[in-house]
């Protein structure tokens, strides 16, 4: 999938999408390699690659670094970075900067959490030739404001407003939304309700595609372990494994060996 029209197009034939994060070059060699069908450079890089508590550390500076990493060995995917905390709430000149940074660093869309007050810029973005992305439901850049990572949409009055927002962002000129945390049959109907594609992460089946964190997924992350995530690798336990496997050989002088030797 090279482009927001071929997202758009998924929809209509009733096709799924799938898409992960990816934040550096190796892991976009294989992902490009791979049936993948897009890569989200997330602002989750500032807790994966960083170490950071929350979102709410990525800055401009360290997402175009992690964009323009990607790209270089991304060749064929639709690449969408985050638009990083309050980037979007400095002035529309602050804003158009940090876009064009975004998009020079190489990325071909932009996502951006939330509606309400972001309606009228998502419309002045998508108006400049800018693809933009929804982000709905569990938005991390307000962990503080929803008082943890939690489900969202869980009684009437919420799910009835996250509806109501998903339709703005399609009317603002969304290509797609991002779903998350939320209750399965409320990103169900959104899902019926929209024309533009949902990606789901903790949003269950129904949605237009699926999102994972590519070290959630690959399960790097020992103890994360949240209802939704499915582990498709052992990736904590093989590297553990094979550094302590390295280490022995190292002090049993197993490692190198004469075939791995020069003359
Ligand atoms: O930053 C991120 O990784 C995300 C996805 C989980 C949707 O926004
Ligand atoms: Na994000």
């Amino acid at each position: 999938m090279k482009t927001v029209i071929d997202f758009k197009n998924s929809k209509q034939q009733g096709k799924k999408i799938s898409m992960v994060t990816c934040y550096d070059f190796w892991s976009a060699k294989i992902i490009d390699e791979s049936e993948i069908d897009a890569v989200l450079v997330g602002d989750s890089v500032a807790m994966v690659m960083h170490g950071f508590e929350t979102t709410i550390n990525a800055e401009i500076e360290m997402m175009c670094y992690h964009i323009a990493a990607v790209k270089r060995g991304l060749k064929d995917k639709l690449l969408i970075a985050d638009l990083p905390f309050l980037a979007h709430k400095k002035g529309t000149k602050y804003l158009m900067e940090a876009i064009d940074k975004l998009m020079k660093a190489g990325a071909q869309a932009i996502k951006i959490e939330g509606a309400d007050d972001n309606i009228e810029l998502i419309q002045y973005i998508v108006r400049t030739g800018i693809p933009v992305m929804g982000h709905l439901g569990l938005t991390p850049q307000s962990v503080h404001q929803l008082g943890g990572y939690k489900l969202q949409g869980k009684n009437d009055k919420a799910s009835n407003k996250l509806l109501d927002d998903a339709q703005k962002l399609e009317q603002a000129g969304c290509f797609s939304i991002v779903l998350e945390m939320l209750p399965f049959e409320l990103s169900k109907k959104i899902t019926e309700e929209l024309s533009i594609p949902t990606i789901g992460i903790g949003a269950g089946p129904f949605t237009n595609g699926q999102i994972l964190v590519l070290q959630d997924m690959l399960g790097l992350s020992k103890d994360f372990q949240p209802k939704f995530l499915r582990k498709y690798l052992n990736g904590y336990e093989l590297i553990l494994n094979s550094l302590n496997k390295f280490n022995d050989d190292v002090k049993n002088q197993i490692y190198p060996d004469l075939n791995e030797s020069y003359l």
